[in-house]
C-alpha cells in the first residue's frame, strides 16, 4: 500500500509515530507562519501542519495546494496544543507535522464546494457526480446502501435462501410497465427487453425446485421518473414454494426489522407490522401507501350530512357519493389564504372543492354555519373528535374521488404540522388488494398488481362474472408514505392462469406466444409458491433519510432522463444501425 494509514484513523495513542497520508485538500489555511491542510480520504480527515522550519520543500507544496489536489505526505503524529483539539473531528486530538510532501495531481477549482453542505443545482450535481460523490453526505448514502445491501445478502443466505441470477436479455411481458427493447444483431427485426422485474424466472426457478430464492436484482421501466421512481432501479427479489401469504410476511418482516436495527439510526414504529385491508387503507388514510407515523384518520360524515339546504352536500349525496373530513388540529385560525392553499390541493387531487369547519369557542366559522343547525355541526365535532381551536376539513364527491383528496390533505397537514418524524419507520403490510382494475383506454380489465397473481379462494366464484370484486392473494409492504414493496401467491396451474389471462382480454393464442413457456412449466409439477419484491432505492432512502432514490444511486438519471455526466442516450451511427437492421425515423 501506498499510505501507512488513512485520514480518519489516527488518535492520540499514535503521536510519535510516523505516517504517510495520501489524500484530497478538504481545507487549507495560513496562520502565524504555518500552512494548516485538512486532508481528506474515504474514512476521514487529518489536520497536517507545515512549518518552513521543519521542511521548506513541503512549505512549498502547501502554499501551491488548492481543494481537491491529491497530496502525499510524510510526517509525524503529535498531540494538537491545548485548546487547539476538534472535538467534532475523530482524529481531532491529533495532527500531523510534515516532513516532506508532493502534489500527486493537482485539481481544476470545483464547479461547487465540496467540503462544507451546500444548495447544489441537481444537474450540476450529475454533470460532476465523480465530485459529488466526494461529499460526505453522498459517501455516507453510499455506505448506507452497501451496509444494507451486505446485510441482506447475508441473511437470506443464512435462512436457506439460494442467490440466482436471472437475464437481462428477456423477452418481451405485456401488461406490466413499459419495457426498454434492445435489438437483435443475430436475428434481424427482433428485440430482447430488459426485465422490469425478474417475475417469471424466479416462477420457473419454483418450477426447477429451489424453493428459496433471493436476488439484489437490477429492473428496467421506461416510464415517467419521479423523486421515488428511476428508468434503472434494484429490488430485493424473492420467491419461496410451499407458502402462504403470512410465511413470505414473516420473513420479510423479520429480514426488515433485523436490517432497521443494524443499520442503526431509525426507530421502527410498530413490531409486528400492522395489516390493513385495501379497503380499509382507502377509507381510513385515502391511500393504498398510507404515511401511519401520524394520525389525522379520515372519518365519514355522509350520514350527518343530508337533509339540509347545502345544495353541494346534496348532490354529492344523490350522486351516491361520500362527505368525508380530516381534522387539523390548532388550525382554527387559519388564514383566507391557507384555507385557499389546502383548497388548491384538495381540487388538485380532482375534487370540486373543500368545505372548511373552524371550530373555536365561540362557535363555528364555515359556510356551513348557514345550512347546518348548531347541534348537527356539533355532532360533526364529535365525530370527528375535533376541539375548540381545531379546523375540520370536509371533502363532498365520488368516493374514489373524496378519499384521493382527503389523502392529499392529510399528507399536507402531516408535513405542515411536523408530524413526519424523519427517525421513525412506520411499515405496515397492506393486504386484500383487487385483483383487477378497469381500464377506460383499453376498455377490458387489467392485472392490479401482475397477471400472475392468485386471488382469494372465496372470490373464485366471480372471477368470470365480476372481476371487480375479486381480491388477490397479494401484498404491500408500505413505509412512511411509500410503497416500499409488493408481492402475491402466485398461480401455479395452469388452467386459472389461462382464465386470468382471458380476462385481461388476452386470446388463448396470445397466451401462448407470449406464455406459452410458463404455462407449459406449470404442467410439470409446479409448486405452490409466492413471494415479494422490495425496492431497495426507496428501501436504503428511507434508512438514510433522503427524500429522492437519487441521493441512493451512485450515477442516476435525472427527471428527464438523461445522464448529463456521459450524455446519454446520444445517437449512434449509420454504420452501427445497419448492423442492427434499424432505421431511425425521427430525431429530436
Ligand atoms: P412491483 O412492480 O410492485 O413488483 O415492484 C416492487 C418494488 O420495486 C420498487 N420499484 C421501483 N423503484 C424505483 N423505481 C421504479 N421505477 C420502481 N418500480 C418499482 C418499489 C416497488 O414496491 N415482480 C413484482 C414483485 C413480486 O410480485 O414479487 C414487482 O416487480 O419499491
Amino acid at each position: 500500500m501506498l499510505k501507512t494509514t488513512t485520514c480518519g484513523s489516527i488518535r492520540a495513542e499514535d503521536v510519535g509515530r510516523t505516517v504517510t497520508l495520501k489524500g484530497w485538500v478538504n481545507r487549507r489555511r495560513s496562520h502565524g507562519g504555518l500552512i494548516f491542510i485538512d486532508l481528506r480520504d474515504r474514512w476521514g480527515i487529518t489536520q497536517v501542519v507545515f512549518n518552513p522550519t521543519v521542511s521548506s520543500e513541503a512549505m512549498a507544496v502547501a502554499e501551491e495546494a488548492r481543494p481537491e489536489y491529491v497530496l502525499s505526505i510524510e510526517g509525524t503524529v503529535e498531540a494538537r496544543p491545548a485548546g487547539m483539539v476538534n472535538p467534532n473531528l475523530a482524529t481531532g486530538q491529533v495532527e500531523v507535522l510534515a516532513h516532506s510532501a508532493e502534489v500527486l495531481n493537482p485539481a481544476r477549482t470545483p464547479p461547487f464546494p465540496i467540503n462544507e453542505p451546500a444548495e447544489i443545482d441537481e444537474f450540476l450535481r450529475l454533470k460532476y457526480r465523480y465530485l459529488d460523490l466526494r461529499r460526505e453526505t453522498m459517501l455516507r448514502n453510499l455506505e448506507i446502501r452497501h451496509r444494507a445491501v451486505r446485510f441482506i445478502r447475508e441473511w437470506f443466505s443464512d435462512h436457506g435462501f439460494l442467490e440466482v441470477e436471472t437475464p437481462i436479455l428477456t423477452k418481451e411481458t405485456p401488461g406490466g410497465a413499459r419495457e426498454f427493447v434492445v435489438p437483435s444483431r443475430i436475428h434481424p427485426g427482433d428485440f430482447y427487453a430488459l426485465p422490469q422485474s425478474p417475475q417469471q424466472y424466479k416462477q420457473l426457478l419454483m418450477v426447477a425446485g429451489i424453493e428459496r430464492y433471493f436476488q439484489i436484482a437490477r429492473c428496467f421501466r421506461d416510464e415517467d421518473l419521479r423523486a421515488d421512481r428511476g428508468l434503472e432501479f434494484t429490488q430485493l427479489d424473492v420467491e419461496m414454494s410451499f407458502v402462504d401469504q403470512e410465511d413470505v410476511w414473516s420473513v420479510t418482516e423479520a429480514c426488515l426489522t433485523e436490517l432497521v436495527e443494524r443499520v442503526g439510526g431509525k426507530r421502527l414504529l410498530f413490531r409486528p407490522f400492522p395489516r390493513l385491508t385495501f379497503a380499509e387503507a382507502m377509507d381510513r388514510f385515502g391511500t393504498d401507501k398510507p404515511d401511519l407515523r401520524f394520525g389525522l384518520e379520515i372519518q365519514n360524515l355522509t350520514d350527518l350530512a343530508g337533509g339540509t339546504e347545502f345544495r353541494v352536500f346534496n348532490a354529492v349525496l344523490q350522486g351516491g357519493g361520500q362527505i368525508k373530513a380530516i381534522v387539523a388540529p390548532s388550525c382554527a385560525g387559519y388564514s383566507r389564504r391557507e384555507i385557499d392553499e389546502l383548497t388548491r390541493i384538495a381540487v388538485g387531487a380532482g375534487a370540486k372543492g373543500m368545505v372548511p369547519l373552524a371550530v373555536t369557542a365561540e362557535g363555528f366559522h364555515s359556510p356551513l354555519t348557514r345550512f347546518f343547525a348548531e347541534e348537527r355541526l356539533r355532532s360533526i365535532t364529535e365525530r370527528m373528535d375535533a376541539h375548540p381551536g381545531d379546523l375540520i376539513l370536509i371533502v363532498a364527491d365520488a368516493a374514489d374521488v373524496a378519499a384521493a383528496a382527503l389523502g392529499e390533505l392529510r399528507l399536507e397537514m402531516g408535513r405542515r404540522l411536523g408530524l413526519m418524524d424523519s427517525d421513525v419507520l412506520a411499515f405496515a403490510w397492506l393486504t386484500e388488494v383487487p385483483a383487477f382494475e378497469w381500464n377506460p383506454e383499453r376498455g377490458s380489465w387489467q392485472a392490479k398488481h401482475h397477471q400472475f397473481t392468485s386471488v382469494l379462494d372465496e372470490d373464485l366464484p366471480f372471477l368470470e362474472t365480476e372481476p371487480g370484486r375479486v381480491r388477490a392473494k397479494q401484498y404491500d409492504a408500505v413505509c412512511n408514505g411509500l410503497e416500499l414493496g409488493g408481492g402475491s401467491i402466485r398461480i401455479h396451474q395452469r388452467e386459472l392462469q389461462e382464465r386470468v389471462f382471458r380476462i385481461i382480454g388476452m386470446t388463448d393464442a396470445e397466451a401462448n406466444e407470449k406464455f406459452g413457456h410458463l404455462l407449459e412449466a406449470f404442467e410439470f409439477g409446479t409448486p405452490p409458491h409466492g413471494g415479494i419484491a422490495i425496492g431497495i432505492d426507496r428501501l436504503t432512502m428511507l434508512l438514510a433519510g433522503q427524500d429522492s432514490i437519487r441521493e441512493m444511486i451512485a450515477f442516476p438519471k435525472t427527471q428527464s432522463a438523461t445522464e448529463p455526466m456521459t450524455g446519454a442516450p446520444t445517437p449512434i451511427s449509420a454504420e452501427d444501425l445497419a448492423i442492427l437492421h434499424l432505421a431511425v425515423t425521427s430525431h429530436e
